[in-house]
């Protein structure tokens, strides 16, 4: 197994809070692997970190042997990392199928043809492959705000894969989602990335999904990793149950589900 990400000794500050604390984590070609932590653990800072919306304090994030510490969100993507963010990002008057070709034509750097570049056959095609692929294809011409919030998620996702990444990170895949919803949306997102041969991390604060999905599971506290390994070990360290797992719980508890 070869590591595609390696991120080492990241430190971030915002004032008096560190969102990140000497955090190191690699990720190998093939995994997927959870991100879990209360809320302000860090997560999503991780994740902006590498994908160029936040330039970390200290430490190196390399993808590969490519260096992404500076790069602009736009050239990580090119470098082969794509996300997704909490709250889905749609065009929301816009079909299902224009939504991906958007995507498709800014991933490709031809969004500057208008619509007419976008209707070509070969990239309608392709876009019709990716809807397959998230089961979207029923869809193609519902107008993508009128979408149930699962399957807003998967166009969502669905959206940021078409730049073919090797490294997806999701920033809470099911948040929205209804209880119903959840598993079959995780279902055809993780099928559609392996598919693609993509290899996954996901922040999540759902432990169902995260025991059903996860091989690997990080655990952040206070900007910090405070378990990374198996998924079954991690969740049953003392720390772990302690500070996320037990938060988690009471959280669903008083809430009714991840947010
Ligand atoms: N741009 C910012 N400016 C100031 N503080 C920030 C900023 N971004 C994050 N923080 C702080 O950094 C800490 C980590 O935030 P982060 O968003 O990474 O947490 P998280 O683990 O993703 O939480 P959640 O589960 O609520 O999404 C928090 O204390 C947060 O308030
Ligand atoms: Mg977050």
């Amino acid at each position: 197994m070869t590591a595609i990400l390696r991120s080492e000794g990241l430190h971030k500050r915002f004032g008096a809070v560190s969102a990140a604390t000497d955090v190191n984590l690699s990720v190998e070609e093939g995994e997927i692997v959870a991100l879990i932590g209360a809320n302000g653990a860090g997560k999503t800072s991780y994740v902006n970190m590498v994908t160029g919306y936040l330039r970390p304090d200290a430490g190196r994030i390399r993808l590969g042997e490519t260096d992404l510490v500076g790069m602009k969100p736009r050239q990580v993507t090119r470098a082969g990392i794509c996300r997704s963010f909490q709250v889905a990002q749609i065009f929301g008057e816009l079909t299902v199928l224009e939504n991906v070709l958007i995507a498709l034509a800014i991933a490709r750097g031809g969004a500057s043809s208008g619509w007419r570049g976008l209707s070509r056959p070969e990239w309608i095609s392709a876009s019709e492959e990716v809807l397959e692929q998230f089961q979207l294809a029923e869809h193609r011409d519902a107008t993508a705000g009128t979408l149930a919030q699962g399957v807003r998620k998967l166009l969502d996702i669905a959206m940021a894969t078409v730049a073919s990444p090797r490294l997806m990170m999701l920033d809470e895949p099911t948040s929205g989602i209804s209880v119903d919803e959840k598993f079959a949306v995780m279902d055809t997102l993780m099928s559609a990335l392996r598919q693609r041969g993509v290899t996954v991390l996901f922040v999540e604060h759902d432990m169902e999904i995260v025991e059903r999905y996860a091989r690997r599971v990080a655990a952040f506290y206070d900007g910090r990793i405070i378990a990374d390994g198996d998924a079954a070990e991690v969740l049953v360290d003392p720390d772990v149950r302690q500070y996320v797992v037990g938060g988690e719980l009471h959280r669903r508890g008083g809430q009714g589900g991840g947010e």
